[in-house]
């Protein structure tokens, strides 16, 4: 069998995979990957754990266990320290599928990788539609225009530096999608957007976490609006307004109250829930909705430390109990917290309408997350 056929055969399969999983449920979205082929956007991947190692891999023929990962559902590495990625497939077509990118529109996408989703998306917008993809790593973007053109693609200006600011010599732009753990929604974004433009914004849900809420917002007249879609998980934003893991934060403060008898402690409420999410998915809902009710929160790799503004009581939020330190002021509000949580159905973070506002606003039956420059206001679907 020639190579071409191979990647031919490969290709029709994992278009097939997409669908038959049903994250694949849009035409012109099949047709994009079908003109697409993912192997020419993958010139070396890093692999982790056991076979642990750079991988060089010659796009115009790769080897057929090279072509096996490449047409798999799966992330593929590029870059380390920082890093990049060529994101994994399903949420690939999941996110282009919330973005509805239309013939002739203008598309910023922040955080270009290896150019593959650029390339889907100036498929998508067509002839008479735009591309601008960009990337803080110089490197990263060399090789996203190297894999552009082999690809013949036209319509993409790659872009090198910090998005925080977006790129305002092309905007207005129709749709913004960020395919990196962003830490707010920068005001160049939302002056940049078109009127009753859309943004896929992947924003974290907890500082330096890479798993992140998925918004699809809306640009209304003052504000945006519309809701959480997903919980999928990127790396993390980097540059001016960069990001990073904060469990070295949390082991501090775990660290000074060793050895201290627990002021409280108590079995788990969410043990009872049985709706199908694991515990560490109901555990980390919980604390989201403690977070908008003023509380911080500080992941750990297996727990969450929850805390007031003074930081002088924590509590812990293990897989099967609460434990409180320092006194029973963060536990009096997480157990208020909880109640209210309990009483609301225990949402999820999937749950939720959000509001985008350039300034602080009060509304009923609502929870304000104040931002630098913007206030995200999140209230139950
Ligand atoms: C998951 S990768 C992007 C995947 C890409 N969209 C694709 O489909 O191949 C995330 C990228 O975001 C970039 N990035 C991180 N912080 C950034 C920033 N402040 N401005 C621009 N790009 C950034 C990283 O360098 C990385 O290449």
């Amino acid at each position: 069998m020639t190579e071409t056929k191979n990647t031919d055969l490969l290709q029709r399969d994992f278009i097939d995979m997409l669908k038959a999983t049903g994250s694949l449920k849009n035409k012109a979205i099949e047709q994009a990957l079908q003109s697409t082929p993912r192997h020419l956007f993958v010139d070396r991947i890093h692999a982790l754990g056991k076979r642990k190692g750079l991988i060089e891999v010659d796009p115009k023929c790769p080897t057929s266990s090279q072509l096996e990962r490449i047409y798999s559902d799966e992330a593929l590495l590029s870059h380390l320290n920082p890093p990049s990625s060529t994101s994994q497939p399903s949420l690939v077509v999941h996110m282009l599928d919330i973005l509805s990118v239309r013939a002739g529109h203008r598309v910023f996408e922040i955080g270009a990788g290896t150019g593959w989703n650029a390339a889907l998306l100036a498929h998508l917008s067509g002839p008479d539609g735009h591309v601008v993809t960009m990337d803080i790593q110089p490197d990263v973007t060399r090789r996203a225009r190297r894999h552009l053109k082999r690809q013949g693609t036209k319509n993409v200006s790659v872009i090198t530096g910090d998005a925080s600011k977006g790129y305002a010599k092309k905007a207005p732009y129709d749709r913004l999608i960020t395919t990196v753990t962003c830490p707010t929604l920068f005001p160049a974004w939302w002056e940049q957007l078109s009127p009753k433009g859309i943004i896929v914004l992947t924003l974290n849900d907890f500082p330096g976490e890479s798993q992140c809420l998925m918004l699809k917002l809306q640009k209304r007249k003052d504000h945006l609006s519309g809701e959480v879609i997903s919980l999928p998980g990127f790396m993390l934003f980097t540059g001016k307004h960069g990001m990073t893991f904060q469990w070295d934060q949390a082991r501090k403060l775990v660290e000074k109250f060793a050895g201290k008898r627990p002021a409280a402690k108590e079995r788990a409420s969410w043990a009872d829930i049985l709706d199908g999410r694991d515990g560490w998915t109901l555990r980390r809902d919980l604390a989201f909705f403690a977070h908008l009710q003023g509380l911080t929160v500080i992941p750990m790799q297996n727990a969450f430390v929850i805390t007031t503004h003074n930081r002088s009581t924590i509590c812990i939020i293990h897989e099967n109990h609460i434990t409180a330190y320092g006194g029973n002021e963060c536990f009096d509000k997480l157990k208020e917290a909880q109640t209210k949580w309990l009483r609301a159905g225990s949402p999820s973070r999937q749950d939720y309408c959000v509001e985008v506002w350039p300034s602080t606003v009060h509304q009923k039956n609502s929870w304000e997350l104040r931002h630098k420059d913007v206030t995200f206001i999140f209230s139950l679907k």
